[in-house]
């Protein structure tokens, strides 16, 4: 498997379309966790390091192909600025004569961040005349997005198509963690699987029980399975339609040797709020009024126990309502664990995930992971061994003789 790298490129004097995930989480106007946005300083630096002007391009939000004045790149410039230590001007479109006036009229120096790419409906279509203008725009293309990679849209695929291609420093590192994790991982792994996105991740578990050794479940998802085992969970966010789809991951996982560790005990509370008023109970014993928002103690005591003998970690979703205390202890420990145990060189860990990331840096984990992936649904995918376009068309572009 390869790709090229910036050193596979000549920069000098080009323009380098670089494909971002800018797409960070915003609250009351502020980014509340900038980690995507400050891993892509390496790509940029030696990008301008090498002569290369970078414009950059991303995607915000879920606009639909219509231009959302709320989903609009502009508010990032500050927190880009920040991250790369020089100027990044802003364009209001990412093609046409705004996106090449802008372009004319940069500065030495300066990084050009072109409008939300959702905002034309051929972005999500892969329209070749859009990707045709885009491309029009520059040089070479650079995608450091792997984050978006699952998507075959203009700015994460059709543009590969057009230019000499490359992956960016993030995306680098990025396939070279997963491909290490993955690809032949040191045994017994542990896939620990949580959060609130229960459909969508019931089909991933599905697959993960046929690759891993043990499959610890928790979260909004766990409750699901525990529903779907004859267990009343109260009020519980719970998906019932999913107890069937649950019950055969069960079974399967019986059948392929993966032992799955479900919340042996929980905490429950009436109100979702922080400081709610709170009490652990056994994990079938959830009182019908109130709703199980974390792990016990118990559970966590048994994950660190799996954790300890694991040698390779893959870590996707908290393991309870992490964002308000006290129902963020179960993913704390557990987080805590895993890095200690990554400190001591006993684990390779390795997290992605959105929600992961926030819930490892809140834990003062994240640092001591062997690898923290920017990616959420990409990085689920991968971990499915599915295709992901943005990645395959880099592999195809490799095999083709560099002509940038
Ligand atoms: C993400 O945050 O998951 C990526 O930016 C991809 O966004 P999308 O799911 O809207 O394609
Ligand atoms: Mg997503």
């Amino acid at each position: 498997m390869g790709w090229n790298t910036l050193d596979d490129m000549d920069l000098r004097g080009k323009r380098v379309l670089v494909r971002v995930d800018v797409n960070v989480p915003i609250e009351n106007g502020a980014v509340t966790d900038d980690t995507r946005i400050r891993r892509l300083a390496p790509t940029l630096n030696d990008i301008r390091n090498a002569g290369g002007t970078p414009i950059l391009l991303s995607h915000f939000g879920r606009p639909k192909g219509k231009r959302e004045p709320e989903l609009s790149l502009l508010p990032l410039i500050p927190t880009l600025e920040a991250a790369f230590d020089a100027p990044v001007v802003f364009c209001a479109d990412c093609r046409g004569p705004a996106a090449e006036a802008a372009l004319s009229a940069l500065e030495q120096d300066s990084i050009l961040m072109l409008e939300n790419t959702r905002f034309h409906p051929g972005e999500e279509q892969n329209c070749a005349d859009l990707a045709a203008e885009i491309a029009a725009l520059a040089d070479v293309y650079c995608n450091d997005a792997f984050s978006v990679a699952h998507r075959a849209h203009v700015s994460t695929e059709g543009l590969a198509r057009l230019l000499p291609s490359c992956a960016g420093r993030l995306m680098q590192a990025e396939l070279e963690a997963l491909e290490a994790a993955l690809g032949t991982p040191q045994r017994p792994v542990v896939a620990v699987v949580g959060g609130a996105k229960v459909s969508s991740k019931l089909e991933l578990l599905g697959n993960l029980v046929e690759k891993v050794d043990h499959l610890i479940i928790g979260g909004g998802m766990a409750n699901t399975f525990l529903a779907a085992q004859g267990i009343d969970v109260g009020k519980s966010l719970c998906e019932h339609d999913m107890s069937d789809i649950a019950a055969q991951i069960l079974t399967k996982a019986d059948k392929t040797g993966c032992a799955v560790l479900l919340p042996s005990d929980v905490v429950v509370a009436r109100e979702f709020r922080a400081g709610a008023a709170h009490e652990i109970v056994a994990a079938n014993a959830c009182p019908s009024d109130a709703m199980i928002l974390d792990a016990g103690p118990e559970t966590v005591a048994r994950i660190a126990d799996v954790l300890e003998h694991a040698k390779t970690l893959i870590w996707n979703g908290p393991m309870g309502a992490f964002e308000i205390a006290p129902f963020d202890a179960a993913t704390n420990a557990a987080a805590r664990k895993a890095a200690d145990l990554t400190r001591d060189g006993q684990l390779i860990s390795v997290a992605g995930g959105g929600d992961t990331v926030s819930a490892l840096n809140q834990a003062g984990a994240a640092d001591s992971f062997t690898y923290i992936s920017t990616a959420g649904g990409a990085f689920l995918e991968w971990m499915e061994g599915k295709v992901l376009p943005g990645v395959d068309v880099l592999l195809r572009k490799h095999a083709e003789p560099a002509t940038a």
